[in-house]
């Protein structure tokens, strides 16, 4: 099954939010059948509301997790609160790492937490343009997993999803090329199959920087590719609709 994910970032009222999901759910219920897991992370303000009118054909992820349990942590919100209203977490988001310095300890902490309360880490890499530039790029995706991901047992590992998210291209409107997608997966996949074997393929790897409506079919056919996490194309209702419909084809 594939993945769609919309990543809201810091986007949306809650008036904006519940009309996305009504229009959303109309969408959906109309559809004959659907194969594929849909999932929205809104702000985490909106979750409650949001979670109120779910229909059973999408589900609602945070777009970020506390690294602790509980405790004088001030604005945080943790695992244990969010599993009342999420299945799902992003966790190590570029725009965690790069503004709020989310480094591999506390990611790995953040991973931790979403395992603990039952909620699928849907963990986040990608290089700069720095390291892509410099053609270290591999070892940079390399580092980012073991230092995080791979510590985790293997139980746990095969409860997460990856998103290869490289940071030049997202919010850039130009997408990786297909090549550059279709290695770097490959090259995570031979990471996971190392530890796991075959299992492997049952952890999903999505792609994540500048998907819309006319990529997301040449992406979505790149070996390795198991679905797309989407920041600015999922705001608008109509054209994430589109990006939906094209799992199909
Ligand atoms: P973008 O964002 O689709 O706007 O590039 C993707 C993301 O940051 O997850």
């Amino acid at each position: 099954m594939t993945y769609i994910i919309a990543n809201w970032k810091m986007n949306k009222t809650a008036r904006e939010a519940v009309k996305f999901i009504d229009a959303l759910t109309d969408y959906l219920n109309n559809k004959k059948s659907i194969s594929h897991h849909i999932l929205i992370a809104p702000s985490t303000i909106h979750l409650p509301i949001l979670s109120k009118s779910l229909s059973k054909s999408f589900n609602l992820a945070a777009q970020n997790i506390a690294f602790k349990d509980a405790g004088a942590y001030t604005g945080e919100v943790s695992a244990k609160m969010l599993s009342e209203y999420v299945q799902y977490s992003i966790v190590g988001h570029s725009e965690r790492r790069c503004y709020f310095n989310e480094d591999h300890q506390i990611l790995y902490q953040k991973l931790v937490m979403c395992l603990q309360h039952n909620i699928t880490p849907i963990f986040c890499i990608g290089e700069n343009k720095n390291d892509r530039d410099a053609n270290n790029y591999l070892t940079i995706i390399r580092q980012q997993l073991n230092e995080t991901l791979m510590l985790l047992d293997d139980d746990d590992l095969l409860k997460t999803i990856v998103a290869y998210e490289p940071v030049w291209a997202i919010g850039s409107g130009n997408a990786a090329s297909l090549d550059q997608i279709s290695e770097l997966h490959t090259y995570i996949r031979s990471i996971l199959f190392q530890r796991l074997g075959e299992k492997s393929n049952d952890i999903p790897i999505l792609y994540g920087g500048s998907c819309n409506s006319s990529n997301t079919q040449s992406i979505l056919t790149q070996n390795n590719v198991d679905g797309l996490l989407v920041g600015g194309a999922s705001l608008d209702v109509v054209h994430f609709q589109k990006m939906i419909d094209m799992l199909d084809v």
